[in-house]
């Protein structure tokens, strides 16, 4: 027999950052954290796994280049969870299962977006690793549980277990088994929920994640107030937010956190700088679309959030993407003048032929200081569905 199956797993990005551990081997966060399940139609993960008896041992290949496995490294771990898994689960309880708990597996693994649009794979990749060899495995367990497993890989893994609104409880317990991922709402709620990824550069230097958010944890005395003080409230704030449908309010949140997530970056020793010039137009040019929107009894109609780079993702509701395409594309041009990284729900030709245009209200002398350099690529998608078992693919 061949034990062979195969998944797909989206990408997440987070509205209430995850920035912090208080265990860096289980990968325990400082605090909770909530995040929005990108279309994995656009940007996913797809891993196969095989388990063979005649296997010498575990092997990874990542976009087709063999990657080594480190003992006792974050993908071993999350190997080793997944095998105990199959045993406990399934062999100690039905004995004539066969025991593909003892093959080695081989697992390969695709991103089907370019290293290019500046997005990390690691949440992607960990959630489509366990997927696959739950599947394999045939394992009868939630995807809660899976988080706690991808989480070991990944922090910000858990949360693409699920699709559409996702919390990330930080638990309490040392061994961390209530750390995990739980749904707050499904991408059918809000469906309505698009984001726009600005890639301002692709480059992939710079602090990474998992080094500075301990140095955070180290120096910053604003990350103790924000544990303590800041998120506690934001979670239950952002997740009614989501459950009301309340795009104001949770472009408010989300903005916020962004901001003070930055912020713990800069109160690191050394300081960390995340955003560069082009990232804070962006900022500046979002903060005059949503004055103009309020001005006239709407409310705020976009929401700006960064990660550890400088890329700007936007969550809008459907019936704006276009107009904040359109800004983009007249404050941010590219020196060809058009924008050909672009790929996602809104064809990369449409954008292309636009000239840009303006928002009826917007304050052209503010809107001169936004032009310091290029959006390089435009991303448009939208709130996405969980893992996808593709069978024996
Ligand atoms: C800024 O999950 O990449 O994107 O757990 O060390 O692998 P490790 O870190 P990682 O950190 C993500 C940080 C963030 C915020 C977030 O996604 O919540």
């Amino acid at each position: 027999a061949v034990y062979q199956a195969t998944a797909s797993a989206p990408v997440n990005i987070a509205c209430i950052k995850y920035w912090g551990k208080r265990d860096t081997k289980l990968i325990l966060p400082t605090n909770s954290s909530l995040s929005v399940t990108l279309d994995q139609d656009h940007l996913r993960s797809t891993t196969t796994s095989r388990a063979d008896p005649s296997f010498k041992h575990d092997r990874l290949w990542l976009n087709g280049e063999e990657e080594e496995i480190k003992d006792g490294g974050r993908m071993a771990t999350c190997i080793a969870e997944m095998k105990r898994l199959r045993k406990e689960e399934v062999e100690d309880k039905q004995p004539n299962e066969p025991k593909l708990s003892t093959y080695p597996v081989h697992i390969a693994s695709f991103n089907n977006f370019p290293t290019a649009a500046g997005l990390a794979s690691s949440a992607s990749g960990f959630a489509a690793l366990v997927s696959s060899l739950a599947q394999l495995y045939q394992l009868p367990v939630s995807p809660s549980t899976l988080s706690v497993i991808a989480r070991q890989g990944s922090g910000s893994a858990c949360r693409s277990l699920f699709g559409g609104f996702v919390a990330w409880e930080q638990g309490t317990k040392p061994d961390g088994s209530d750390s995990l991922a739980v749904q707050v709402a499904p991408q059918s709620h809000w469906p309505d929920i698009h984001a726009l990824i600005c890639v301002v550069s692709d480059d992939k230097k710079g602090t990474s994640s998992t080094s500075g958010m301990q140095r955070t944890v180290e120096t910053s005395p604003l990350l103790q107030h924000r544990i303590k003080h800041v998120v506690p409230q934001r979670m239950v704030d952002i997740s009614k937010a989501i459950l009301d449908r309340d795009f104001d309010a949770f472009a408010a949140i989300t903005m916020a956190d962004s901001n003070q997530f930055h912020a713990v970056a800069l109160d690191t020793e050394p300081p960390i700088f995340y955003m560069n010039d082009v990232s804070r137009a962006i900022i500046a040019l979002i903060v005059e679309y949503n004055r103009v929107s309020v001005a006239k009894g709407l409310g705020r109609k976009a929401a700006y959030t960064y990660d550890a780079g400088p890329n700007a993702v936007i969550y809008t509701k459907k019936e704006n993407v276009k107009e904040i395409v359109e800004l983009i594309v007249k404050y941010f041009p590219q020196k060809e003048g058009s924008f050909k990284d672009v790929f996602g729900l809104f064809g990369g030709a449409d954008v292309a032929k636009s000239e840009g245009s303006v928002v009826e209200g917007f304050n052209e002398a503010v809107a001169k200081k936004f032009e310091v350099g290029a959006v390089k690529g435009l991303i448009h998608t939208k709130v996405g569905d969980g893992p996808r078992a593709l069978g024996k693919e």
